[in-house]
């Protein structure tokens, strides 16, 4: 039997957090991942083996939960460079580029990202894909004035496009009031051009595809933890090639 994804989540952000030094300001990503990070944090600071830790949240979701656990935050202004972020993602490719914002926090997420000396990204096995868009749409954000068009935009790219709703079937709206659509391109062959389009778009906010931001990976798997390093090889695209 396989173990459950929950645990596997766990252990990464258990890794990940264990990067984590006295004195550091650490990006607190968004999803039930890094949600984890902000309890095993929170524990660390309370036994004394981490002193001096700041938070600063990627949403109010986790602001709260932060904030519940009693772990010291300040915003993104009050400490505009991060030492550290940890954060989930939705897929990951064998580069390190990954698909973000399942949880509809991509644009703070990715405003953290790049404000972050280090973006440790934490996740169970299953996220690994040999191509993003495999088994993940992409979010796309969006103000709401002119939404159609947008949808149209994004259809004409190639993508099925549905709105992220509320369960009263309302639209989801963001910690930046604007609205989010997941849109199924498939495989995506090549993302660079794709996110080019997509950002060009006026009216969209933000998209999804974190191209060259992550310059970690922590996966935890069955077979145990694997620390994949941006351009420090080792990253086997036959590991990213397995059906979970
Ligand atoms: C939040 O907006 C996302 O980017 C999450 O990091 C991503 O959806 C992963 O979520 P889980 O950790 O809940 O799988």
């Amino acid at each position: 039997m396989g173990v459950d994804a929950a645990v596997l989540k766990k252990q990464a952000a258990a890794y990940a957090v264990d990067l984590v030094q006295s004195g550091m300001i650490v990006g607190l990503g968004h999803g039930s991942t890094a949600i984890h990070v902000v309890g095993l944090l929170a524990e660390k600071l309370k036994s004394g083996q981490l002193k001096d830790v700041i938070g600063v949240p990627s949403s109010y979701q986790v602001e709260e939960e932060a904030m519940r656990y009693g772990l010291p935050l300040r915003t993104l202004d009050e400490n505009p460079m991060i030492d550290l972020t940890i954060d989930g993602a939705d897929e990951v490719d064998p580069q390190l580029n990954l698909i973000k914002g399942g949880g509809g926090a991509l644009l703070r997420e990715k405003i953290i990202a790049q404000a972050s000396r280090r973006e440790i990204i934490v996740v169970d096995e299953a996220k690994l894909t040999p191509v993003l868009g495999r088994k993940r749409c992409v979010p796309v954000e969006v103000i709401p004035f002119g939404w159609k068009s947008q949808v149209m935009f994004l259809e004409s790219l190639g993508a099925k496009v549905t709105m992220k709703r509320n369960a009263d079937r309302s639209p989801f709206n963001t910690d930046c009031g604007n609205w989010l659509f997941e849109c199924n391109f498939g495989p995506i062959e090549r993302p660079h051009i794709l996110a080019e389009k997509i950002k060009n778009r006026a009216g969209v906010v933000e998209h999804g595809l974190f191209l060259g931001l992550a310059s970690e990976v922590v996966v935890a798997g069955v077979d145990g933890i694997r620390h994949l390093k941006r351009g420090e090889g080792g990253i086997s695209p036959s590991d990213f090639g397995k059906e979970f």
